[in-house]
């Protein structure tokens, strides 16, 4: 199946629409035999958030984002999926088109605007595979139109705890006009105590269900001192750096793409991406793991966050230009990590370089 895709199937779809090409490739995986994942090397399981997983290789929000695939991505070799932005009332988004390629970045620029199916719709999903098992975690975020942003989190966390293996607040979209302003220490203290109020309250197993924060790579370092304090203070369970960049570094080659509104994904996030990770990394001290996203294309890529500082990683843009058989090499480039002794085990490597980058000059 994945021979399939990446040899046939993925040069076609890139000849579509990018939106487009996504509903087919969705459509695919929901028609594809239903496999079990072959059983991960142990050397590659990680525990975080209370959480065990197979591997550290994770889909990022917003492949999947009203739950219609997540088991399929699970065969696929994902040691755990996130599924969303969910947002509480279905929303359509900004006008298409509002994803485009940069091929010769291999990045992608998105301004989709949290298009959700809505809670109740992802809820039913959900339930439906309650006791599939693997691990689904769910990103939830706030309808554009809410008069009360903070209230829609606090809704979604005390519906989807029950069914999801993690929750993550998705405050740093930056195609919901003002939703990054939630990152600014007061009101992040105001929102994350009455999300930790509410996760207390929903505990439907033996402890909540854990809840992280995914932030932008955007963010200043002083900003980034001040969320950090406020996330320890609060006990927030993990963060995932980052999300999509509005920069533009100039290092782009399609300029006329460049140029569209919305975030920036791929190839040319990772130097900032990474760096972000390292900084957090530094301020956090090991008193929560954090999920590395942002510009992943490659088995070193991927290591290069765990040194940075991940626990997990997370990728999106690359499945596009590296199709979905990446999994299955960076998880083979890990362990042969492994193999030439870097280290014992990857839990080994984490933050290793994180200190040293810190020192480097700010990424262009
Ligand atoms: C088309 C597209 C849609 C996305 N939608 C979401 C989303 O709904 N929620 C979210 O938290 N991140 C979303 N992201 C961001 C990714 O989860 C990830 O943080 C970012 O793309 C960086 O990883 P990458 O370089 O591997 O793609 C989206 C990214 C893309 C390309």
């Amino acid at each position: 199946m994945i021979g399939f895709f990446d040899r046939l199937a993925r040069p076609l779809l890139r000849a579509f629409d990018p939106e487009d090409a996504h509903s087919l490739a969705l459509k695919a995986l929901k028609l594809a035999p239903r496999r079990r994942p072959r059983a991960d090397d142990s050397r590659l399981a990680v525990r975080a958030f209370g959480l065990n997983f197979p591997n550290p290789v994770g889909i990022a929000a917003g492949f999947d984002k009203h739950a219609e695939v997540p088991d399929a991505l699970l065969g696929l070799g994902f040691g755990f999926v996130e599924i969303g932005t969910v947002t509480p009332l279905p929303q359509a988004g900004n006008p298409r088109p509002r994803v485009f390629r940069l091929e010769a970045d291999q990045a992608v620029i998105n301004r989709l605007g949290f298009n959700s199916e809505g809670e109740a719709a992802v809820l039913a999903r959900l339930a439906a595979r309650a006791g599939a098992g693997g691990i689904v975690g769910v990103n939830v975020g706030a309808n554009k139109d809410s008069s009360d942003r903070t209230a829609d989190y606090v809704r979604l966390i005390e519906a989807v705890s029950p069914v999801a293996s993690y929750v993550t607040l998705n405050i740093s979209s930056p195609n919901t006009p003002g939703l990054r302003e939630l990152q600014r220490a007061s009101a992040l203290d105001d929102l994350l105590a009455r999300i930790v109020e509410t996760r207390d309250l929903v505990a439907p197993r033996p402890g909540p269900t854990p809840v992280l924060l995914k932030i932008a790579p955007d963010l200043s370092l002083s900003d980034l001192d001040d969320l950090v304090g406020v996330v320890r203070a609060r006990r927030i369970d993990g963060m995932i750096v980052g999300n999509t960049t509005i920069g533009r570094p100039p290092t782009l080659r399609d300029r006329a793409s460049a140029q569209q509104a919305g975030g920036l994904s791929g190839r040319p996030l990772y130097p900032l991406a990474t760096r972000m990770l390292a900084e957090t990394y530094v301020r956090v001290e090991g008193a929560f793991p954090l999920i590395g996203v942002g510009g992943i294309d490659s088995g070193k890529a991927a290591l290069g966050k765990i040194r940075a500082g991940a626990d997990l990683v997370q990728l999106y843009s690359a499945l596009v230009y590296r199709g979905l058989g990446l999994v299955t090499e960076i998880k083979a480039a890990l362990l042969a990590a492994l193999d030439r002794r870097e280290a014992d085990r990857l839990g080994d490597l984490v933050g290793v370089d994180a200190a040293a980058m810190t020192a480097e000059n700010w990424p262009a």
